[in-house]
């Protein structure tokens, strides 16, 4: 059976070259058998953490009703997650730095997930990944029993659609087809 693979896209940028790849790397795991989420979180409502511990005293459970809950319920119910982000000032992008900071709630519980970064960015420095790179290594080193399996660092794309003439999209097919 195939697995179930969740892909949050971060991107303000619809059909940006983050958001592209993970369309292809999506397509590439449905082709070969998975089953997969696509969540475009910039769409969605994510509130800021309050850090008031309210999960704490309530198993998991959030003081605050947004989108969260659902994207939690995908988190939790994945095989696969695959973290997008365009480098923004050499980190990663707001939007899923708030949503990071909302997993809190249940991080304990994440476990045994296979983990797969794809990160865009403007410049194609040697170092141009390192710091968002960090970021989501540091969500990492927080959950139990996970695998970093692979990660795409597209350097060298600004405009939205210059993805289109890399060969990072058939790099995310590849790896999607491969979960
Ligand atoms: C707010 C902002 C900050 C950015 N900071 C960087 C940066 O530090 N380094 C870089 O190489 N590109 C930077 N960029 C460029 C984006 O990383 C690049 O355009 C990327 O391809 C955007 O991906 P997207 O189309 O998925 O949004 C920045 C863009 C924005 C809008």
């Amino acid at each position: 059976m195939g697995k179930r693979v969740l892909i949050i896209s971060s991107s303000p940028r619809k059909n940006g070259n983050s958001d592209t790849l993970c369309h292809s790397f999506a397509k590439g795991a449905k082709e070969n058998g998975s089953e997969v989420t696509e969540i475009f979180i910039n769409d969605k409502k994510i509130n800021y953490c309050k850090a008031c511990g309210y999960c704490e005293t309530h198993n998991g459970a959030c003081s605050q009703k947004d989108d969260m809950d659902e994207i939690i319920d995908e988190v939790l119910k994945s095989d696969v997650i695959v973290f997008s982000s365009p480098v923004y000032f050499y980190s990663i992008s707001g939007q899923l730095k708030t949503l990071i900071d909302r997993l809190v709630a249940v991080y304990t519980k994440i476990t045994g997930k296979e983990i797969y970064y794809l990160l865009t960015a403007a410049e194609n420095g040697k170092s141009t990944f390192d710091r968002a790179d960090a970021c989501l290594d540091g969500l990492c080193d927080c959950l139990s029993d996970i695998k970093i399996k692979g990660m795409i660092y597209a350097g060298g794309v600004w405009k939205k659609g210059e993805i289109n003439s890399t060969r990072y999209i058939q790099q995310a097919y590849d790896m999607g087809a491969a979960v």
